[in-house]
């Protein structure tokens, strides 16, 4: 029986691997790609979407449209870091003909309250916290949630103390951090601490290539503008693929370690976005989050070439080679 799971995300470029690396999976099935203002604002991350499922070859599987604005905080993208598209100034074209007959919300109620599906976030949570406000059952339905978001030692990417989804629209984050107490269930946090060691280095993406030139040389049109951004701010040769990490988590999770902890996510002020990892229990309180600390870098690597480039372990010998096992 295949995993079914709906993405909740913002492409985004390595939101966009992270679609790529589901669809390739046979042990998934994607019942639809749900899509919030974040990296991109919410039509553009809809059309980059569909972009990405064309390439695919799955315009079977349905988009739909969320939130445009934040719950409280004024919307601010990412398109410094995904360049003016959202997809690394690729440009593609447009793909269209999508009938959109309901709102990523409408849909995500829907779904969660006739099947058993997990919802893997990949941007800000605000379709999550709406779908809190209006279908909570829904919410609770939810079998597993992986988010990719905050930190726990790590430093911020886009201030000192708060990774970029969970400091766009903190309110909701924070929400649903909450509910998830209250259900005394776990949100799967795969934050800084674990995404900044997955690097994709010009050697990998050269690898890509030379085994599938087809889906090697579109990872290369959509990150150059990530690879340039990596190195101007942050002295990086490659890109940091945070989504994937969140992806490959969920497809095979001893690929990751971590931690029960109570976590609060701040609101205001220089903490926004921040998430405060109760890990040694100050609170007293329960648990809800796993946060993952550890990763095996060469194991999401090899399942990310595997499944996505159909090759065996072995035929891809060179791979632990070209892995940079430490952040640059
Ligand atoms: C997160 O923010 C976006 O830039 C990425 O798509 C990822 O989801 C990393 O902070
Ligand atoms: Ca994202």
């Amino acid at each position: 029986m295949k995993r079914k799971i709906i993405i909740d995300c913002d492409p985004g470029i390595d939101d966009s691997l992270a679609i790529m690396l589901a669809l390739s999976s046979n042990d998934i099935e994607v019942l639809g790609i749900t899509i919030v203002c974040g990296n991109s604002p919410v039509e553009m991350g809809f059309e980059n979407a569909k972009k990405v499922l064309k390439q695919m070859n799955r315009l079977d599987i349905p988009v739909y449209i969320g939130a445009s604005q934040p719950l409280k905080k004024e919307y601010i993208s990412a398109l410094d870091t995904h360049g003016s598209d959202g997809l690394g100034e690729s440009f593609l074209e447009n793909v269209e003909g999508y009938q959109l007959s309901l709102t990523a919300v409408e849909f995500l109620s829907k779904t969660l309250n006739q099947e058993r599906c997990s919802v893997i976030a990949l941007g800000p949570l605000t379709n999550l916290a709406h779908l809190i406000e209006v279908d909570e059952q829904a919410f609770n339905n939810i079998e597993m949630l992986v988010s990719m978001g905050g930190s726990y030692k790590a430093h911020g990417n886009c201030s000192p103390v708060a990774e970029y989804n969970y400091w766009e629209d903190p309110e909701a984050a924070s929400l649903v951090y909450q509910q998830m107490s209250k259900l005394d269930r776990l949100i799967h946090m795969a934050g800084l601490d674990v995404t900044r060691k997955v690097v994709l280095t010009p050697n990998l993406l050269s690898y890509m290539e030379r085994l599938d030139s087809d889906k090697g040389e579109f990872i290369r049109k959509i990150t150059k503008y990530y690879f340039d951004f990596h190195w101007e701010w942050e002295h990086i040769i490659g890109c940091v693929i945070n989504d994937p990490l969140a992806m490959a988590y969920f497809m095979q999770p001893d690929l990751c370690r971590g931690f029960k902890s109570y976590v609060q996510i701040e609101t205001e002020s220089l903490s926004r976005g921040q998430s405060i990892v109760d890990a040694y229990g100050y609170h007293r309180k329960k648990p809800n989050a796993y946060v993952l600390n550890e990763v095996d870098v060469e194991g999401i690597f090899e399942l990310f070439f595997e499944c996505l480039l159909h090759k065996k372990k072995d035929q891809l010998s060179l791979l632990h080679k070209l892995i940079v096992k430490e952040e640059q």
